[in-house]
């Protein structure tokens, strides 16, 4: 079966995206599922995270939407680092990802680059987890135009929703292009249920975001600053924590969705 193309993004900065997308990949993995994380931020943060190093990358993500169709499928294998992070596979990004919107003015369907490439391996994975950079741009198309779901981490904090506006109407511009919605949910993260702004905010989000909201709910956890330290997952640390067990019941709603 193909496997199901999980985006984690939100263009507001620091709000779990690369933690979202590492521990809910660990998560699936550890149900047994074939889970493929791709980095698609510039930054390579969970290319980092799973101590791939830009000296030990000879191509990258970059170099893939920079190619011919025809070779797709053979640059994926020389991609893909098997096995790189907590039994995931890994597509590790590198910082010339971030001249991607320049290096495409040209290029037609440059929306879908992502979409059709991931055709050629889909059919090897369950899940295929992309990690999307804090902006909204060509990166982030090519995520959405992928992706069968949408996930938004929201920080449950001050100003969390606030522009989020920018997001929903790529999504409304996308949804008219592609004529289909593109299936999204909602995660809060770094809850604190002791601060009232966490509280004020989850109640806001419940009210707007409605059926569209995971019910999970993901907690202050400072194991997860300690699994990037050591280059794993959380549940390398500690698979019984709070926020271990946190995006297990995540990866349980994704897995119930279809
Ligand atoms: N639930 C959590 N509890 C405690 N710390 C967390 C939690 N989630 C993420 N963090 C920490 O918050 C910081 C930002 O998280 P992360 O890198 O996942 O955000 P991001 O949205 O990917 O950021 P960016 O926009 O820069 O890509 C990291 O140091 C991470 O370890
Ligand atoms: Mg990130």
């Amino acid at each position: 079966m193909d496997a199901k193309i999980l985006a984690v993004a939100n263009q507001k900065g620091g709000v779990g995206k690369t933690t979202t997308a590492i521990t809910l990949g660990g998560a699936l993995a550890r149900m047994g599922k074939g889970v493929l994380l791709l980095d698609l931020d510039p930054h390579a943060c969970a290319t980092l995270h799973a101590r791939i190093y830009p000296e030990n990358v000879q191509l990258s993500l970059y170099d893939l939407f920079l190619a011919e169709e025809t070779s797709w499928f053979r640059l994926w294998r020389s991609i893909i680092h098997p096995g790189a992070l907590c039994t995931m596979d890994v597509a590790p990004s590198c910082i010339r990802l971030s001249e991607l919107e320049v290096d495409f003015r040209e290029r037609r369907a440059k929306g879908s680059v992502l979409a059709h490439s991931l055709t050629t391996i889909r059919d090897k994975y369950d899940y295929i987890v992309l990690d999307c950079p804090p902006h909204v741009g060509i990166l982030l198309v090519n995520a959405l135009v992928a992706a069968d779901l949408l996930i938004i981490p929201i920080q449950t904090d001050f100003l969390a929703l606030h522009g989020l506006k920018l997001l929903f109407d790529t999504l409304h511009t996308l949804h008219k292009a592609l004529g289909r919605p593109i299936l999204y949910r909602a995660v809060p993260t770094m809850y604190d249920k002791r601060a009232k702004a966490c509280t004020r905010v989850l109640e806001l989000m419940r009210r707007k975001m409605g059926n569209s909201k995971f019910a999970t709910i993901i907690g202050v956890d400072t194991h997860f600053r300690e699994a990037s330290a050591l280059g794993g997952t959380i549940y390398d640390i500690d698979p019984h924590s709070r926020g271990a067990l946190a995006y297990a019941a995540l990866a349980e709603e994704v897995v119930h969705l279809w």
